[in-house]
């Protein structure tokens, strides 16, 4: 879990954050397993007996992907990288969904020789493409179409994914042809349906909207001959940034989707990213400098963490709580970071209201991590950056020739490096040729 010791200070499962950076440096993200695993067991609960194909866009460390397997998930991917990663991480090939809008030829007979689960197509060329590469290999590939349910996620415009005139998915009215034909062939195998909404849905309400369409549309199948064993209703669970902010409720999408489908005779699957693993990561950084924004504009904190260590503010305006590592004695006990799905998340310091922007070290202005924030800080001192355990080190990239940060995982108050922070040497040897 993450909250402040009696002292004041930042910890994850027990870990003083002040002392992993001491020991790894800044910027530095670090996971907590007590987080991620009480996060499991709440998605895991509240869907079963539907089985979970974590995203592994999320985050795809290696560490995270063996304990998430460890406990018995299965994955999402949209990419033979993506496969290759679950694979290296002893992750059940058949328990993994392969999404994505263009799969090559490559990534399907990667997929094809590993034996995956199913692949979720989403147009009838690649359903075609995935039958040429299944018969020269002479295997079948299982395939569930993507459909287009044409439900407004209510979300970021970038993150909205469930609506005709995008570039996802099927429309829905051409699934049965396309259904029927498949099972003409000798190479490939129905397997049922899929969907994804977009992401950040807060509503239950239209979770169970889709999975209403969802249902008439298998209906409508079945009616015609084609049996729908298995639908996948895709992630989107919201979680909390904000304080007071709240996240989508799981048990409530579990019992619409029970509502509407009959698990006894239907596989059901449900993708879920950001709610497994936002909460459990922190990203540590270091203050550079603090200066005078100008014309009374309050101040502006530059920390040693940038756009390119995390996208999100800059890509899509999102709001991550930054708060000090080390708060003072008086601040102990309080609960940060603790995202529950379902409820709101717990209060801290650091919130919005000051006149503080935080700002990385990128040369963009669209390199600010936070905006009017009301903190006190100096030179040297250590923020945390919380709830980004997801899409965080997945969006990272090397801009500006910076190398990427660390990971490091927490557990049992012990802590480790999972992965280490990159080196010049990586980022030049590609092009020492
Ligand atoms: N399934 C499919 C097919 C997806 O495309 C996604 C996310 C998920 C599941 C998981 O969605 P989640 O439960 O994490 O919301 N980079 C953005 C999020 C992009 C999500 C893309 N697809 C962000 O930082 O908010």
């Amino acid at each position: 879990m993450i909250r402040r010791d009696a002292d004041g200070v930042l910890t994850a499962d027990g870990v003083r954050l002040d002392e992993v950076a001491a020991r790894f440096g800044a910027p530095c993200y670090v996971y907590s397993r007590g987080v991620l695993e009480s996060a499991y067991a709440r998605l895991r609960a509240a869907f079963a007996p539907a089985e979970l194909r974590y995203a592994v866009k999320a985050n795809g460390n290696l560490e995270i992907l063996r304990m998430l397997s460890g406990w018995g998930c299965g994955f999402d991917i949209v990419s033979g990288g993506e496969l290759a990663r679950v694979l290296e991480a002893g992750g059940d090939a058949e328990k993994t969904v392969f999404s994505g809008v263009g799969k090559s030829r490559a990534e399907v007979e990667f997929a094809l020789r590993s034996n995956i689960g199913c692949f979720n197509a989403e147009s009838a060329g690649e359903v075609g493409r995935i039958a040429e590469v299944a018969a020269e290999l002479g295997v079948c590939g299982r395939v569930a179409l993507r459909v287009i349910p044409d439900v407004d996620a209510e979300t970021h415009p970038h993150l909205t994914t469930g609506l005709s005139g995008g570039k996802f998915g099927i429309p829905m009215a051409d699934a049965a042809e396309l259904a029927r034909r498949m099972l003409e062939s000798r190479h490939l195998e129905f397997a049922g349906l899929s969907c994804h909404l977009g992401s950040q849905i807060r509503e239950a309400g239209i979770f169970g909207e889709a999975a209403a369409r969802m249902a008439e549309l298998a209906a409508e199948l079945e009616r015609a001959g084609v049996p729908v064993l298995q639908v996948d209703m895709g992630g989107g669970f919201a979680v909390a940034y904000r304080e007071g902010e709240s996240s989508c409720d799981a048990e409530e999408c579990g019992r619409i989707l029970f509502s509407h489908f009959d698990s006894g005779r239907t596989k059901l699957l449900v993708e879920p990213g950001r709610s497994l693993t936002a909460a459990m990561g922190v990203l540590l950084t270091r203050v550079e400098h603090v200066k005078s924004g100008g014309d009374g504009r309050g101040k502006v904190i530059i920390v040693d963490a940038g756009m390119n260590d995390l996208l999100r503010p800059a890509l899509y305006d999102a709001y991550h709580r930054i708060v000090p590592v080390c708060a003072g004695s008086g601040n102990g006990g309080k609960e940060l970071g603790v995202n529950k799905l379902g409820g709101d998340v717990g209060s801290g310091l650091g919130g919005s209201g000051g006149d503080a922007l935080v700002a990385g070290p990128v040369c963009e202005s669209a390199d600010i991590l936070g905006r009017e924030r009301d903190l006190e800080v100096a030179e040297g001192d250590l923020l945390a950056i919380l709830d980004v355990g997801a899409y965080g080190m997945t969006m990272a990239s090397n801009y500006n020739a910076r190398v990427r940060a660390c990971e490091v995982l927490t557990e049992g108050g012990e802590f480790r490096l999972i992965r280490r922070r990159e080196t010049m040497d990586d980022l030049l040897s590609a092009e020492r040729l």
